[in-house]
């Protein structure tokens, strides 16, 4: 049962009110544990999470070293270029021949030509309103740069729209800032972080989920982020699924099967899906989302509120799926599998999540987290 540390509050969906179990923390100390759901996916932009993102030194220094890298002389396209324009304004500084900025939030677009027009890079730096699937540009480019890698890599969309920028945008031979990206999970006892198996939001996120929703049209159980993860037990090593090479063609969709061993006794409360992401090439050290702190927000799958008892030399094994949701862009996900137990029962596990899909309070976590009322 939750601890006393959460209570229930309402957030309004499609006219009716929801209840949603939030902590008390209303302003959590800086690496207290904070469960938030996972927003990148959805068009969903508060100022924290742009502010948290900017604020990334891993995230913002790789990209801008890769930039810094291959821009001169180059033409360049920025895919989902932001408000600030970032790397349209980094490659157009450190030389480039000419940049396209493609951005699909109108005010973020906007934004961005007011900073372009404020460098006076107007001239060498064209932004383009849209999603990019939707535009043709004049030219192809030599080095396609982008930043729409999810928590999970795929979730934002990124296998879609990047193999069709690939195939429409980009010169054979061509570089792509991201160069390679892996989904990573392992195995995790969360009771020093979530203890007492209390699942519940920072109330800091309420306005988001409300925002998820209504983008959706009704409540879903939607993948939940822990920030802190790191902070966990770590009952196996990290596995490598989902993997998406940006100058390759890439399908959608697909399967990843793999086993984990259990390395430490402990009770397995969920997995921890998180990123590994080569920013310019496989010289690279890649930024790691389960090992470092980065704006990747770590995912995490509950599976059981008390935890399932495992022993070193137990097996875990996963079988990942993805496919394009009827969206056309953003992935579903499924991930079965089983935990074998030396001298005790097997247990099945299974984690649906759609984008958008329609299972509401499907596992006792999602039950906990979003109580009915009566
Ligand atoms: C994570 S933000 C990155 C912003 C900036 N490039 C940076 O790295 O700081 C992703 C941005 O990409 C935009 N975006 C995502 N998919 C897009 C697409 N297919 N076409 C145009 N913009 C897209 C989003 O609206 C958002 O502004």
């Amino acid at each position: 049962m939750p601890a006393a540390a959460s209570r229930i509050r309402a957030i309004s969906v499609a006219g009716d009110d929801l209840a949603v179990r939030v902590s008390t923390d209303e302003d959590p100390a800086e690496d207290a544990p904070i469960l938030l759901p996972s927003l990148g996916e959805y068009p969903v932009y508060g100022d924290f999470s742009y502010e948290y993102m900017i604020a990334d030194k891993l995230r913002t220094d790789a990209y801008r070293a890769a930039v810094r890298a291959l821009a001169p002389g180059k033409v360049v396209l920025d895919i989902g270029t932001g408000q600030d324009a970032l790397w349209a304004v980094t490659a157009a500084n450190a030389g480039a021949a000419r940049v396209y900025a493609i951005e699909v939030i109108p005010e973020a677009a906007d934004q961005a030509r007011r900073t372009v027009e404020a460098a006076g890079l107007a001239g060498k730096i064209t932004i383009l309103d849209g999603l990019s699937a939707e535009i043709e540009l004049p030219e192809r480019v030599d080095v396609l740069v982008s930043e729409i890698i999810g928590a999970i890599g795929g979730s934002e969309g990124a296998e879609y729209v990047l193999d069709d920028a690939r195939r429409r945008f980009l010169k054979p031979g061509g570089d792509s800032i991201p160069h390679r990206c892996v989904t990573t999970v392992a195995a995790v006892d969360t009771s020093t972080v979530l203890p007492d198996g209390e699942l519940a939001f920072s109330p800091l996120f309420l306005p988001d989920l409300e925002q998820i929703f209504a983008s959706v049209g009704h409540p879903f159980d939607l993948r939940l982020c822990l920030l802190g993860l790191d902070q966990a037990e770590f009952l196996s090593p990290r596995a490598e699924v989902e993997e998406l090479r940006f100058t390759a063609p890439m399908a959608g969709n697909g399967t990843d099967r793999v086993e984990l061993p259990v390395t430490k006794a402990g009770r397995l409360h969920g997995l921890a899906l998180g990123i590994r992401l080569w920013i310019t090439g496989e010289e690279d050290q890649p930024i790691d989302s389960l090992a470092q702190q980065t704006s990747w927000c770590p995912i995490y799958v509950p599976l059981s509120l008390e935890g399932i008892a495992v022993a070193r030399g137990d097996r875990i094994t996963l079988e990942l799926r993805r496919s394009l949701s009827d969206d056309g862009v953003h992935p579903d996900y499924e991930l079965t599998g089983r935990i074998l137990r030396a001298g005790r029962s097997t247990v099945d596990i299974s984690w649906h999540s759609p984008h958008h899909g329609t299972t509401f309070r499907g596992s006792a976590p999602y039950r906990l987290l979003f109580p009915a009322q009566d």
